[in-house]
């Protein structure tokens, strides 16, 4: 059984992910904090609690964290995700309150536990609140299982710029202060989540499932795909479920943190000790069979 806190801004590819965690036994979902990334955080952390209260889960904490990127005074956004972050699909009653603390106090108490080294950190969303807990605590993330995360651009250009990642992107100094503070990274980039696409086949299959939880994501895939049929945030997750389906590399892997039209770059620098594994490959059919085979399983 791994342990496992999920930090996302659902959106929809987020709520996906949250869906193979909760669905497949291998994982223990401790807590799942939320951040300011697709939509504001007071979005993203209703959402993540009306989606795990969908998928059966309302025992799974939820902790809003950080409203807005360490160097600006507003969150950077978009709309990929719709207004409310789910596509327009409404998931039922009014959602039960989250928890009270912060997302990054959530987040340092479970790694400073006696468990915590046995915990994977998955995030899925700009990296603000894993830099606030790791500013606050100077070696926090080190102690870490490891850190699975979504996110950057190496040998391919961004989706939000052309030099950048939306999550990188939308808090670039977050990034740097995650990258470079020693922790066991394994990165999951668009160059590798750029493979991660779902088919027509694959959604109407999920459709076709008389649970809840299916029709809901079938429904919100369907706009979500219209903008963007990429899986990324599915990537991270199962990468712990069956790590065969991806391939790539050790290296030394910078962001961008200085504002400016390269501002949240990721970039392998030659010399140096590796920091991270990059992921480049993936078997996209394995992906997508895992889902649909993990996915059945939900209410
Ligand atoms: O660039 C893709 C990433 O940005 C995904 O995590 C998506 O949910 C958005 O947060
Ligand atoms: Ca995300």
């Amino acid at each position: 059984m791994t342990a496992v806190l999920i930090d996302c801004d659902p959106g929809i590819d987020d709520a996906l992910a949250l869906a193979l965690a909760v669905a497949s036994p291998e994982l223990e979902v401790r807590a799942v904090t939320c951040v300011a990334g697709n939509r504001p955080v007071a979005v993203t952390a209703v959402n993540a609690r009306r989606l795990l209260d969908l998928f059966g889960r309302p025992d799974i904490p939820v902790y809003a964290g950080g409203a807005r990127p360490l160097l600006y005074p507003e969150p950077r956004t978009n709309l990929v995700h719709g207004e409310d972050g789910l596509g327009g699909v409404v998931l039922g009653r009014d959602a039960r309150p989250v928890a009270a603390e912060h997302a990054a106090d959530a987040l340092a108490h479970l790694l400073l536990s006696p468990s915590g080294a046995d915990l994977t950190v998955v995030a899925m969303g700009p990296l603000t609140n894993l830099a606030l807990a790791e500013i606050r605590h100077p070696g926090l993330l080190a102690r870490a299982r490891g850190i699975h995360i979504m996110g950057g651009a190496v040998h391919c250009p961004g989706n939000v710029t052309p030099a950048a990642e939306f999550n990188f992107w939308a808090d670039p100094a977050a990034a740097h202060v995650v990258m470079t503070a020693g922790a066991r990274l394994n990165v999951f980039p668009l160059d590798v989540t750029g493979q991660a696409a779902m088919t027509p086949a694959w959604l109407a299959g999920l459709a076709a499932r008389p649970a809840k939880s299916a029709r809901a994501l079938a429904a919100m895939l369907a706009v979500y795909g219209a903008q963007d049929p990429l899986l990324h945030d599915a990537c991270p997750v199962a990468a712990l479920l069956r790590p065969r389906l991806f391939s790539g590399a050790a290296g030394r892997l910078e962001v961008e943190w200085r504002p400016g039209p390269e501002e949240g770059r990721s970039r392998l620098h030659p010399d140096g000790e590796a920091t991270a594994m990059i992921n480049t490959g993936l078997d996209t059919d394995g992906l997508l069979s895992l889902m649909a085979e993990r996915l059945a399983s939900l209410p």
